[in-house]
């Protein structure tokens, strides 16, 4: 009975000590490449790793959306999907700086999490988490979706 309960306990221990903190900065300069604004653009996170998105430079969203519909909230698309949203945010030239994060939970932990920013989103600003290169969807094959969606600009993040 001990053993298997210090099993337990260890078990959990590790677990907890394993999630990591996994940070993108969101600014950079985007004069003639928008996609430098998620740095960097994929990240790998696993269940209770914690994604935080450090807003620091200009005046830019972090939406997550679908692969199949690029540049919409994910909301909008499936409303049954609770998508992460900051919303439009200016943080100057690093003097309003801010932090969304999103936590890897179990419902999530093996899905892509794809993203974009509002403002640059049709011209390369786009991210994704846990995204398989391997995959027809990986993140130059969304990059491509996006620029076809010019009406992104159109859409409430
Ligand atoms: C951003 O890049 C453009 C083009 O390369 C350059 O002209 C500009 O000085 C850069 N801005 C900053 C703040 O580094
Ligand atoms: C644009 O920025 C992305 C993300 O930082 C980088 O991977 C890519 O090489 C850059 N493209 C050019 C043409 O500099
Ligand atoms: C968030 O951005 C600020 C401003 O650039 C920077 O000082 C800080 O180190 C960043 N945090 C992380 C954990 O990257
Ligand atoms: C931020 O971007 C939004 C959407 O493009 C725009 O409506 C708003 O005026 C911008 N804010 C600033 C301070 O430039
Ligand atoms: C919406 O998302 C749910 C998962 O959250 C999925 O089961 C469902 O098939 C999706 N609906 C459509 C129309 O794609
Ligand atoms: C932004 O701030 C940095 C110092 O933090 C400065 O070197 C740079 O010139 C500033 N850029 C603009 C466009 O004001
Ligand atoms: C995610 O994948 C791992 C490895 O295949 C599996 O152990 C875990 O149960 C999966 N999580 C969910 C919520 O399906
Ligand atoms: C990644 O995508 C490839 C091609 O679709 C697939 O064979 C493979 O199983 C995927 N890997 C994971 C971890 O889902």
């Amino acid at each position: 009975m001990v053993s298997a309960l210090s099993v337990v306990a260890l078990t959990g221990l590790a677990s907890f000590a394993a999630a990591k903190q996994i940070w993108i900065q969101v600014g950079g300069n985007t004069t003639d490449n928008a996609s430098a604004v998620f740095d960097p653009q994929q990240v790998t996170a696993k269940l209770n790793d914690i994604v935080f998105f450090n807003f620091t430079q200009g005046n830019h969203s972090v939406t997550q959306s679908l692969f199949a519909t690029p540049c919409i909230p994910a909301n909008a698309a499936n409303s049954t999907i609770n998508g992460f949203d900051s919303g439009l945010r200016d943080a100057g030239n690093f003097t309003a700086v801010t932090q969304l994060s999103v936590p890897i939970t179990p419902e999530i932990e093996n899905m892509t999490l794809w993203f974009y920013d509002y403002n640059t989103c049709g011209e390369g600003g786009v991210g994704g988490i846990n995204v398989n290169d391997s995959d027809y969807e990986n993140l130059d094959a969304f990059v491509v979706s996006t620029e076809k969606h010019v009406s992104c600009q159109q859409l409430i993040p």
